[in-house]
């Protein structure tokens, strides 16, 4: 762990998880899994999901979170996950893989505090994915890709809609509290976005710092 301090933790994923970097375009930024990472270890969550793992680039702040100390149980759902992800998994007690569809998952899994949407964006796959957690009373949940559609180089582009959907319709409740980074940095595709929703006032406080904290200068 390098010199710094929650919240704004980091580590670095190029050293200890090189097999989980590829250049595919399907993996988070680095500055938005140190938020992730940051966010895990924001509150004391019991049981924590990752729908869409795919290499394990983002996966690695489950990890590193449990590496500080967190206890929660870590669910990781795809329907296709990489060799790395079974690898950087391996020997962790607290984490089970489900190599399925989340609604699939979602349908028989039982409350889960904090969730981190990244597998289809087709707005139905989100949309049930929310709605399942939501019958189970889900308190935080992390989208990703909220802004890729809105980008002015993916103007003529198809690109599904489902984060950006459950973005708006969060915004737009009052019973939810909101934040996201869509930032561009050099070196790094943030401004595809990433958005924090939290029903816990404490929760949002917290979160709110975190932002902050990784907001470029
Ligand atoms: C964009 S990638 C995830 C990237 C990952 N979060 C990272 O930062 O490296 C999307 C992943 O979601 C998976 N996926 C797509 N549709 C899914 C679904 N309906 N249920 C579960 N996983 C799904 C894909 O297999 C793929 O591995």
């Amino acid at each position: 762990m390098e010199d710094f301090m929650f919240p704004n933790l980091r580590y670095s994923i190029k050293k200890k998880y090189p097999s989980t970097i590829s250049d595919d375009g399907w993996g988070m930024d680095n500055t938005h899994v140190m938020i992730l990472f940051n966010l895990l270890l924001a509150y004391p969550y019991k049981k924590v999901l990752e729908v869409g793992s795919h290499r394990g680039f983002s996966t690695t702040a489950f990890i590193e979170a449990i590496n500080m100390g967190c206890t929660f149980e870590v669910h990781l759902c795809d329907t296709n996950f990489e060799k790395s992800v079974y690898d950087i998994c391996e020997g962790y007690k607290q984490i089970s893989l489900h190599n399925m569809r989340s609604v699939d998952y979602l349908a028989t899994a039982e409350h889960i505090d904090f969730a981190l949407l990244d597998g289809s964006h087709i707005a139905e796959d989100v949309e049930n994915e929310f709605e399942y957690l939501s019958m189970n009373d889900i308190q935080s949940v992390l989208l990703h890709d909220t802004c890729t559609q809105t980008l002015p180089q993916n103007k003529d582009k198809p690109w599904f809609d489902g984060p950006l959907f459950l973005k708006n319709k969060l915004m737009a409740s009052p019973n939810w509290l909101c934040v996201e980074d869509a930032f561009p940095r050099k070196g790094e595709l943030t401004e595809r976005g990433l958005f924090f929703a939290t029903q816990n006032i404490s929760i949002y406080n917290k979160a709110n710092k975190i932002f902050k904290t990784f907001k470029p200068d």
